[in-house]
């Protein structure tokens, strides 16, 4: 029988502005949630936050796009952002864009990553959980955990992921998916995933072998809340869940990608590029010009659906190296100001103010 993990997320309201998600609010939804578990709709959960965002991490046997399981999330937002609008906390229901629930979240607000497989003998899952930041920026580990063999030793040593793998690559302009195969299309997938604002890998498949080639190994929520509500309101801050060993990356391969904190959009008001930093779940709050972007990795292991764990996987000195990195590159880019590339090029600034603010002076301008 097959097990679902979801994880759907949304921004319910911060403590103080966009740095966390108060202590009050994870109970609200893990009393929602245990409710859910009591009835027997769902099999577990775990309620994390990524700075401001609430993720909701729960397994079931409704499969992916169940109307049962994301009526039980928007529910649980519903009641958060009621408590979030009690404590008058900053944006309360932030990404809640819908006044009704109309039978799947998709479209409404809340981020979701969700995928059904057959759980192996045994089961290693790690949600990665960002704020600050937008889909495109899973492109880079996730290209590097599947695809690249100077981050994955498996891919060269193991006969069993010697193949490669199946890239699901959305282009979130235009509505438009294709599949694209590692090693022999590198090349291609990079001059995509390269222009991450746009091009978004949504899954992972293994190739045909020992998996099953139609059960995802790796997905991330790719949801861009601007074309939901047409204007800017907060940036798209995304989740990933990636399964690990036994064909697949080892657990750690999968964080080894994450050593390099690599640039990405969102940052102070969703229009600075910055680096993103892996830090413990205690960290997981945004401060320094609301950040820099950040990411926490809960790693899991299945046992018939139950979850066992999480193991705050950043939660090391082994990323030491890298958060201090981080900051060196924070700095750097600070001292830029509002000059670009700190800010955001002028295409990726059109849903946010400043176009508010250019409107104003355009009538100045003369012709030369
Ligand atoms: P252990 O010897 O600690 O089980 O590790 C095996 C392994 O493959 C680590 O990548
Ligand atoms: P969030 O997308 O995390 O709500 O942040 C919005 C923002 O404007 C931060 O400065
Ligand atoms: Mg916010
Ligand atoms: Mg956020
Ligand atoms: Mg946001």
């Amino acid at each position: 029988e097959k097990i679902t993990v979801s994880i759907i997320k949304a921004d319910v309201g911060g403590l103080p502005g966009h740095v966390l998600v108060p202590d009050e609010i994870i109970e609200v939804a893990k009393q929602s949630l245990e409710e859910a578990k009591q009835s027997g709709d769902i099999i577990d959960y775990r309620v994390l936050n990524a700075g401001d965002d609430l993720d909701l991490i729960m397994t079931h046997r409704e499969g992916v796009d169940s109307t049962k399981i994301h009526r039980i999330a928007w529910e649980t937002f519903e009641k958060a952002t009621e408590k979030a609008k009690e404590l008058k906390l900053y944006g309360a229901g932030q990404d809640l864009l819908a006044d009704a629930f109309s039978g799947n979240v998709r479209g409404m607000g809340p981020g979701v990553a969700e995928m059904e497989f057959t759980e192996r003998e045994s089961e290693p899952v790690l949600a990665f959980l960002m704020d600050k930041t937008e889909p495109g920026a899973f492109n880079l580990p996730i290209f590097r955990m599947f695809a690249d063999p100077f981050n994955t030793a498996g891919l060269v040593i193991d006969p069993s992921m010697h193949n490669g793998f199946v890239f699901e690559i959305w282009d979130i302009y235009e509505s438009k998916r294709v599949f694209m195969k590692t090693p022999e299309e590198i090349y291609d997938i990079l001059a995509l995933i390269g222009g991450k604002s746009r091009f978004v890998i949504k899954r992972v498949y293994p190739k045909e072998g020992k998996l099953p080639a139609d059960e995802p190994v790796a997905v991330i929520s790719t949801e861009k809340l601007y074309k939901i509500a047409g204007e800017y309101v907060g940036k798209d801050d995304p989740v990933a869940l990636v399964r690990a060993q036994s064909g697949l990356p080892a657990v750690g391969e999968v964080i080894e990608a994450f050593a390099f904190p690599h640039l990405v959009s969102g940052w102070m008001r969703g229009s600075h590029n910055g680096p993103i930093m892996p830090v413990p779940f205690r960290y997981s709050k945004c401060t320094r010009f609301d950040g820099p972007p950040r990411v926490i990795a809960a790693g899991f292991q299945l046992a018939n659906g139950k979850l066992v764990g999480p193991v705050d996987l950043f939660d090391d000195p082994a990323f030491d190296y890298t958060r201090q990195k981080a900051m060196e590159v924070a700095e750097y880019m600070r001292r830029h100001g509002p000059f670009e590339p700190h800010r955001l090029p002028s295409e990726d600034m059109e849903y946010t103010t400043l176009p508010g603010v250019l409107k104003k002076l355009k009538e100045r301008f003369e012709d030369v």
